[in-house]
């Protein structure tokens, strides 16, 4: 069942230069206690999606378009009041930059017991008890005792676990972390991520990860989307991602992301950098930093289509689609792989060698 849909939101930040097309007409869902993963770059519009979800955009940020349903009602037309009864308790946000959502003036505990306080009629003795009960479900040792520490008391693993339990405080549905774990040391990371997938797995909480990390999104999420410059370029279920790639996009990134034991210096980056989205490119938004680009590509812009058979997505979780001009049979010479792997001396990352097999030019698709 879906808890969450998504239909062809636009989000817009108004700005000097013009209006910023941070989103731009993306559609998906999530159903109830899955883990989808949101990746991309900086600037693609991660946050600005995840933010628009509970309307808390700021700095000039606005929908423009589009519906965002939960348990099957638009939360664009909520009032006020409604709204705030969604927030916490059906959908709670991990904000970005987990530290700055502490208040130094208050001690931990006070704050995750406020939040409580503010789901629930609860005492001042039961909202600390639960704070408590919820510190020690973050993973925070001798939770009794730390409920008093102020934020800078704890380390940086430990605010973001704080800010998780300050998430959890109403028992939401779904739960969107913003790059839960960016900031953070490899070692503290992985504590993160054991932490949210035991909150995956212990209740029925569904969690939209937004990351910039394909590493972080492989240790937990059961599909993946692919946001570029606004758009989704593809989406699919995460082996399928990994071992299989279909858009130049998500082989870029996957050739850059970092494996156990790999030489971060032999990681390729995908060249260029991300387009101005007052702007953006015509056609396909990638094709200026695209390896395989024809001249169609500035042209048309892709549709997303089932990579299998070019038939339009219509959403269906499990398949496979991709927003490049390659799966409706558009482009000449087709996909060569075999260009990036050259951008990797040694061909030393896992995801060369998960590559699909180069295909000749001509041949049929
Ligand atoms: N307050 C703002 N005012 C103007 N433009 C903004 C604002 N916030 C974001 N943007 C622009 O909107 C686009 C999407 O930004 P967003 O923060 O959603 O990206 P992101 O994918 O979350 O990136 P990151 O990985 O760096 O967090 C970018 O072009 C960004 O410059
Ligand atoms: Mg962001």
């Amino acid at each position: 069942m879906a808890l969450l849909e998504v239909e062809d939101l636009a989000v817009r930040y108004y700005t000097e230069d013009g209006p910023v097309r941070a989103v731009d007409g993306i559609s998906y869902e999530i159903r109830v206690g899955e883990t989808l993963g949101l990746v991309g770059e900086s600037g693609a519009g991660k946050s600005a999606a995840s933010l628009a979800l509970l309307r808390l955009l700021e700095g000039g940020g606005e929908i423009v378009g589009g519906e965002i349903r939960f348990r099957g009602e638009n939360v664009l037309e909520l009032s006020a009041d409604e709204l705030r009864a969604v927030r916490g308790t059906e959908i709670a946000m991990v904000f970005q930059d987990a530290g700055a959502a502490l208040d130094p003036v208050y001690t931990v505990g006070e704050q995750i017991a406020e939040g409580i306080r503010a789901h629930e009629a609860a005492d001042d003795d039961e909202a600390r008890d639960r704070a408590i009960a919820l510190l020690e479900r973050v993973g925070i040792p001798e939770p009794a005792a730390r409920y008093s520490d102020y934020p800078h008391e704890f380390s940086g693993g430990m605010q973001q676990r704080a800010v998780i339990a300050m998430a959890l405080a109403g028992d939401p549905a779904l739960l969107i972390c913003d790059e839960p774990t960016s900031g953070l040391d490899v070692t503290v990371q992985a504590g993160i991520l054991e932490l949210l997938a035991d909150l995956a797995t212990e209740s029925e909480t569904a969690i939209q990860l937004v990351t910039h990390d394909l590493g972080v999104v492989a240790e937990l999420c059961e599909r993946v989307l692919v946001q570029y410059a606004g758009e989704i370029v593809e989406r699919a279920p995460v082996e399928e991602l990994y071992y299989d790639p279909k858009h130049p996009y998500t082989v870029g990134l996957l050739a850059a992301t970092p494996r156990l034991g790999d030489d971060r210096e032999r990681l390729a980056t995908i060249p260029g950098t991300a387009p101005d989205l007052v702007d953006p490119p015509t056609g396909c938004r990638f094709h200026p930093r695209c390896p395989y680009a024809e001249d169609v590509c500035a042209r048309r812009a892709p549709p997303l289509v089932e990579t299998a058979s070019g038939a339009p997505d219509e959403g269906d979780p499990e398949a496979h689609v991709a927003a490049c001009l390659e799966y409706t049979g558009d482009l000449e010479d087709g996909l060569d792989y075999e260009v990036q792997v050259r951008d990797v001396p040694d061909g030393g990352t896992e995801a060369n060698g998960n590559r699909p097999e180069r295909r000749q030019s001509g041949e049929s698709k």
